[in-house]
């Protein structure tokens, strides 16, 4: 995805820190001292122009929604959206994922989101992915004893990489579509990436996490024929 710089970005992230924080590798904030309500806490992780997130958040009142994303040109719109439509429940974070420690607690997330994450098809970039085994380890600590990861995608390749690399840290699917738009589930919100890149071919999606609990899967979209070779 090609970068639209917007000039005004900084200017205006640095006005609004009641709705939004920079945060380098070396600052040092707990996020959840931004929100009037101690509420459950839900990040998404590269939430892009912010849709998701702030449709979430207006969804869940009684939840507190941390939208993180590294680029100021592309948060700058979720911004925008939160500016013209105010939740108190919504903060944003422009940041590098991988500083994650910087800004939350071990086990405080109870829902975290990775929507059309960047594969990085190339082998030398692995690292990069956000469900590289690397990240999983950073995730496993904020994420709270029952806390889920949802993911979305639409490259067959990188679902399938992500299933592998979970499974591998030993992670429990709760929840597996190989065509999520075909499945139909009531609750499913469109990002910005999603409304544009459907048409082109399926959505894959899997809820996963780190507890060994065997109860209430929902394993019905992970059939034989479409089981990825080497899990
Ligand atoms: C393909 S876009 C999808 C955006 C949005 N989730 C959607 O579905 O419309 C992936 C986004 O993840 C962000 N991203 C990638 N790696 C990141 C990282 N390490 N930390 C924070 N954001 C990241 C990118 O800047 C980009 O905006």
């Amino acid at each position: 995805m090609r970068l639209r710089k917007v000039s005004y970005a900084p200017k205006l992230i640095a006005k609004h820190p009641e709705r939004i924080m920079d945060i380098d590798k070396d600052t040092k904030v707990d996020v959840k001292d931004f929100f009037p309500k101690e509420q459950p806490l839900e990040v998404e992780i590269g939430a892009g122009k912010g849709q998701f997130s702030h449709t979430l958040a207006q969804r869940q009142p009684d939840k507190n929604h941390i939208a993180i994303e590294r680029f100021d040109s592309v948060i700058v719109r979720a911004l925008e959206k939160v500016l013209s439509d105010p939740l108190d429940n919504l903060f944003l974070v422009r940041m590098d994922a991988k500083h994650l420690e910087n800004i939350l607690d071990s086990n405080v997330v109870k829902t975290l989101y990775l929507n059309f994450s960047d594969p990085w098809p190339k082998a030398r970039h692995a690292k990069r992915r956000l469900t590289h085994p690397d990240y999983l380890s950073l995730y496993k600590k904020i994420l709270a004893k029952d806390g889920r990861i949802e993911f979305k995608t639409d490259n067959r390749h990188f679902f399938e990489y992500t299933l592998k690399t979970m499974n591998r840290a030993g992670m429990t699917f709760h929840f597996l579509s190989f065509d999520l738009h075909e499945d139909n589930p009531p609750k499913n919100i469109m990002t910005e990436f999603e409304e544009k890149h459907s048409k082109n071919g399926p959505i894959y999606k899997l809820t996963a996490s780190f507890e060994e609990d065997e109860h209430e899967k929902d394993v019905s979209g992970f059939s034989e024929s479409t089981r990825p070779a080497e899990l």
